[in-house]
């Protein structure tokens, strides 16, 4: 596969959408992990702060995993998707101007996302819990961006459709339709329903933005990327159309994994656990195709800086997904559910498998929409090293705290008495999270520099 021809529409204005995402989702990244090291200070000194009511717990971990998720992740994401579509059916987007319009409304919802949760006004459903309005604005925005790529792809000189392109509609739809009943948005009072069967809608939106949002648009970026950087052709096409109709089989009904110590029904468990177990198939499919495609030419993939974070995410995603099948039994949640051991597995699958593709993705794709080096390929190194150790040092320190955490409540320990046994661990977690703010800080610079700066001297950069 090659890179697809360079477009340029709208007054030479080509790719700013694409830009603009990918600047949003830099800065997000550092307001977001920001709030994290805020929590994680907390979790540490609970007073040191002061009582500050918008920095108080529940309400900055509520700003912190929104902006993680949605605003730097999903922001990156959605760049990558105006980029992949007009490149992979050699068109150029539809509309530059629907593109920016996405882009604004998208970021003032995740503006006003920021402003209410700090308020403390907030629908308290896990990932869900922007209120109604902002809920209005995502689902326009998705709507938009669906129309903008769908009449992109009707105006295709490519007959052949892609596997990434197939991913990211099958990313729009579904991501759609969980969030419009994820948040119940015929209550737009509560953005819930009732009862136990709330729970359920609850964490079938849950599971679902994970798997349908982050998930796809990833897999999609990794299958783009991973062929031309390794200069050779997928190694097959049916193992990739195999991957997508599995995930999508798979995924959309296994959210009540998430409540097995609650009063679901038994049959909907039995189902989750499965459907858990059965994951295997579509992740192994996708990994297997990936892998097989760069055999023998890791050198390539790691002289690229864009293919060494997609990489590197490609391997979380294999970690998450072994993980995840293991915490869907019963056996083993009964001692990890409700400890560390759970943010250790969200940690790296959001930033782990789904955020190292997106920073990937930006550094491979922003050369080619600016036809210019990267500001420094250096600093991009930099970050991929902080940003790799902190993860690993988040994951090992989270999940040991995870298992004392479990080990003490499963012999009875009072919730507050394994406290004092896992402070140790939560100094280490707020250190690790100093190398990941570092490496957003730095990662900001590079790629508003890369954007905006002018060309350096080719001594001190590369393109790809
Ligand atoms: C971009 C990188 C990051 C991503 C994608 C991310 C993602 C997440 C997610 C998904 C959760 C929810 C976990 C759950 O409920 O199971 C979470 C919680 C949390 N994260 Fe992060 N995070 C990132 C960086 C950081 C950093 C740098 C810190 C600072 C130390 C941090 C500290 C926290 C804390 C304190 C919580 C709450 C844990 C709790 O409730 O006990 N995160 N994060
Ligand atoms: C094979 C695929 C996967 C399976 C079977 C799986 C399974 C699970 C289970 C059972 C839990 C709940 C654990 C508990 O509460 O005790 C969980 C939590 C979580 N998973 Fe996964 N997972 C998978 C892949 C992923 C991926 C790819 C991501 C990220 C893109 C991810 C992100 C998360 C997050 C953020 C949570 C925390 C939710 C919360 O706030 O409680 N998982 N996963």
């Amino acid at each position: 596969m090659e890179v697809r021809g360079e477009t340029r529409i709208d007054g030479g204005q080509a790719h700013s959408a694409v830009k603009g995402y990918f600047l949003s989702s830099a800065s997000w990244m550092v307001v977001g992990t920001l709030a994290g090291f805020i929590g994680a200070i907390e979790l540490v000194a609970p007073d040191l702060l002061g009582n500050i009511p918008w920095i108080v717990f529940g309400r900055i971990r509520q700003v912190h995993t929104n902006l993680v998720m949605f605003a730097f992740v999903g922001s990156g994401l959605l760049g990558v998707i105006h980029y992949l579509v007009p490149t992979l059916v050699r068109s150029p987007l539809y509309s530059e101007r629907i593109g920016k319009v996405t882009l604004w409304l998208w970021n003032l919802a995740l503006v006003a996302g920021v402003i209410t949760l700090s308020l403390g006004d907030t629908q308290n459903r896990e990932y869900a819990e922007m209120i109604w309005p902002i809920d209005m604005g995502v689902l326009i925005v998705l709507a938009l961006i669906f129309y903008n790529l769908f009449q992109t792809v009707r105006r295709r000189e490519e007959p052949l459709l892609y596997v990434s392109v197939w991913y990211v509609f099958g990313g729009l739809i579904f991501t759609f339709l969980t969030y419009f009943f994820g948040n119940a948005v015929w209550h737009p009072d509560t953005g819930s329903i009732t009862g136990m069967p709330d729970a359920i809608l609850a964490w079938f939106y849950g599971h679902n933005i994970l798997g349908f949002f982050f998930t796809t648009f990833s897999v999609a970026a990794a299958y783009y990327i991973i062929p031309i950087v390794s200069r050779a052709p997928l190694y097959s096409h049916t193992l990739s159309l195999i991957g997508f109709w599995s995930i999508l089989l798979m995924y959309s009904h296994i959210g009540t994994h998430h409540l097995l110590q609650a009063p679901a029904p038994t049959w909907l468990k039995v189902i989750a656990i499965t459907g858990s177990v059965g994951m295997v198939i579509p992740v192994m499919t996708v990994l297997v195709n990936l892998w097989l495609t760069m055999r023998g030419r890791l050198g390539n993939i790691h002289s690229d800086i864009g293919g060494k974070f997609v990489f590197a995410g490609s391997v979380w995603y294999l970690l998450t997904c072994l993980q995840g099948p293991l915490q869907s039994l019963p056996t083993v949640q009964r001692l990890t559910h409700f400890t560390n051991w759970v943010i250790a597995h969200a940690h790296m699958g959001v930033l782990g498998f789904s955020g190292t593709i997106t920073l990937g993705a930006i550094y491979f794709i922003l050369p080619r929409i600016t036809r210019k080096p990267l500001f420094s390929i250096f600093l991009a190194n930099l970050q991929y090293w902080l940003v790799l150790i902190g993860m690993v040092g988040f994951f090992t320190v989270l999940t040991a705290a995870g298992l004392i955490q479990g080990n003490g409540w499963l012999n009875g320990e009072a919730l507050y008495r394994i406290l004092p046994q896992i402070h140790l661990y939560m100094v280490l977690r707020a250190g690790l999270g100093i190398l990941i703010l570092g490496g957003a800080v730095i990662g900001l610079y590079n790629i508003y520099r890369s954007i905006y700066g002018r060309e350096r001297p080719r001594a001190h950069s590369a393109e790809r």
